[in-house]
């Protein structure tokens, strides 16, 4: 029957599925239950999928890690990290006790097969006793070097089949290069179908970076405008504050580049730039999303030389305090090659985008932690109003600027000139301000809280995928390339400033300027 008030088919937002899902029971199996992502991230957003009642009846989860401890002395470390992260969830003691009776700990060693028995025996007295009907979810949150042997554990101890579905999370870093992430997918499908293995990048979980979709893709406003006719660039930036924080050595190695860029950035590049799917789902989200990272332009040998930037944060005084330098860090040698800042020029080869350059940065320490995509688009062909005198702020900050702040103060803004009031016709930049908090009253879930319950419930969609992982690693090898035969003049910036020089240099050559967020 026809019905007037079906929304128009072309609106890729109502699958049915993904919107009214309930997680079936079942048990999540954590690898690496003592480390720090545990305890900061996934502990706190299951406790909060609990506290919400969102997580399914009979839910359990199994922690494993080398050191040895009791059930309850695992409880008690979890409530203190839930007391410590959750930011914004208070410790209700009658969840929490309800929770805890579902948290269990396994000590032992990833390459030892009686820690896979210990788990087996394990989740068979749960699926007994809580009703999780054999569904286990595997969450790999080891050190990357560990990877190969739990999974190798896992197909050895017969883990990876049984009475319900298996599933696996894998964390980022997924390999430290192309061929590292072959081997690692290679040794995936020896125990995993493709649709059970979950490449988690967190990015894609903000509630933010969803909504670049539902901006694009459930208005009809600014798809006709979001082309080369129109941009002149698109600058996406991840700022830190922060420094490496602990991560030395792991961060030594990997670079920013690595870190942030290879993933989450262009994820974020994938997601403002991709073309609309047909429906959101996960098939077709993730078909837009690899085509996309598929045609971004390689770098020819030497050019990222020339093009790319990278730079090494210094010592620096900020307030009295000493900010220590990268090197200067006790896990990091003194002489330290490592990017702890990148800036890179994309360019995607495809009708809609070329010639639009995508200007990626991301940096530790830099002057504030930001995370946003500004569109710039062009300005006015022609102006009638310069005679009358546009006013100079105007070019300090440029009109016709979209902003997408994903984090901190979620929301979206829109830059134009207006005229300031008054005789004449004086024109001043002014901004339409939408910010999540205000407009919806509503806490926003955290990335972890979404992904978890999203390969509970078996949806992959703001999941990346082997070909996705692929391609990023492809535009990111040739710079990787020429910076590893490089030997920088590092460090290159202070502590606490907006990165190195040479990177407002690179922009000032395409005629362009970096904004300050
Ligand atoms: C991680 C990186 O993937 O993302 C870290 O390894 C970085 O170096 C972090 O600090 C940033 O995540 P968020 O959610 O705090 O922006």
């Amino acid at each position: 029957m026809l019905c007037w008030f079906q929304m128009p088919g072309s609106n890729p937002f109502q699958d049915p599925v993904r919107f009214q899902r309930r997680v079936r029971p079942c048990a999540l199996v954590i690898f690496g239950a003592n480390g720090d992502l545990t305890k900061r991230k996934l502990i706190p957003a299951l406790y909060r999928l609990a506290y919400e009642r969102r997580l399914p009846t009979g839910f359990a989860i199994v922690g494993t890690s080398r050191t040895p401890l009791t059930h309850d002395a695992y409880r008690d470390q979890m409530k203190e990290a839930v007391q410590r992260f959750s930011e914004d969830t208070p410790l209700d003691e009658n969840i929490w006790r309800d929770f805890a009776s579902g948290l269990f700990y396994e000590a032992g060693d990833l390459q030892d097969p009686a820690c896979y028995a210990a788990i087996a025996a394990r989740l068979d007295e749960i699926e007994a006793t809580r009703q999780t009907g054999g569904n286990v979810l595997f969450y790999l949150s080891t050190q990357p070097s560990h990877y190969g042997p739990a999974i190798r554990g896992l197909a050895a101890s017969g883990l990876h089949r049984g009475k319900g579905w298996r599933r696996i999370v894998v964390e980022k870093p997924f390999g430290v290069d192309l061929s590292s992430a072959r081997a690692l997918d290679a040794e995936l499908h020896l125990a995993f179908a493709e649709e059970d293995v979950y490449r988690i990048d967190h990015y894609l979980g903000k509630e933010t970076v969803q909504n670049i979709l539902a901006f694009r893709f459930g208005n009809g406003l600014f798809e006709p405008l979001w082309n080369r006719r129109y941009i002149r660039n698109i600058q996406i930036t991840a700022a830190e504050s922060i420094g490496v924080e602990g991560r030395g050595r792991y961060y030594q190695e990997a670079g920013a580049l690595r870190d942030m860029i290879q993933n989450h950035l262009l994820q974020i590049m994938a997601t403002v730039a991709m073309e609309p799917p047909a429906v959101f789902e996960a098939r077709s989200v993730r078909d837009e999303r690899a085509k996309l990272l598929r045609s971004i332009r390689l770098f020819k040998p030497g050019e990222a030389a020339t093009h790319a930037v990278a730079g090494q944060y210094g010592p620096a005084k900020s307030g009295g305090a000493k900010l220590l330098g990268f090197r200067e860090d006790e896990c990091v040698s003194p002489h330290a090659n490592t990017d702890t800042y990148a800036a890179v020029p994309f360019f995607v080869d495809n009708w809609r985008r070329a010639g639009v350059p995508f200007y990626i940065r991301t940096g530790k320490r830099l002057a504030k932690r930001v995370t946003d995509v500004a569109i710039q688009y062009n300005d006015a062909p022609h102006s009638p109003f310069e005679a009358a005198g546009m006013e100079d702020a105007v070019l300090g900050a440029r009109p016709n600027l979209l902003v997408l702040r994903v984090q901190p103060e979620e929301g979206i803004s829109l830059r134009f000139l207006s005229k300031q009031p008054g005789s004449g016709m004086k024109l001043r930049p002014v901004s339409m301000d939408f910010k999540y908090g205000s407009s919806f009253g509503v806490r926003s879930p955290a990335a972890y809280e979404t992904l978890l319950l999203d390969a509970l419930g078996g949806d992959a969609t703001l999941y990346t995928r082997q070909d996705m992982v692929e391609a990023s690693w492809n535009a990111v090898t040739p710079i990787l390339e020429d910076w590893g035969n490089r030997n920088f003049d590092f460090p290159n910036y202070d502590a606490g400033s907006w990165g190195p020089a040479e990177s407002d240099a690179m922009l000032a050559r395409r005629g362009d300027s970096w904004r300050t967020p």
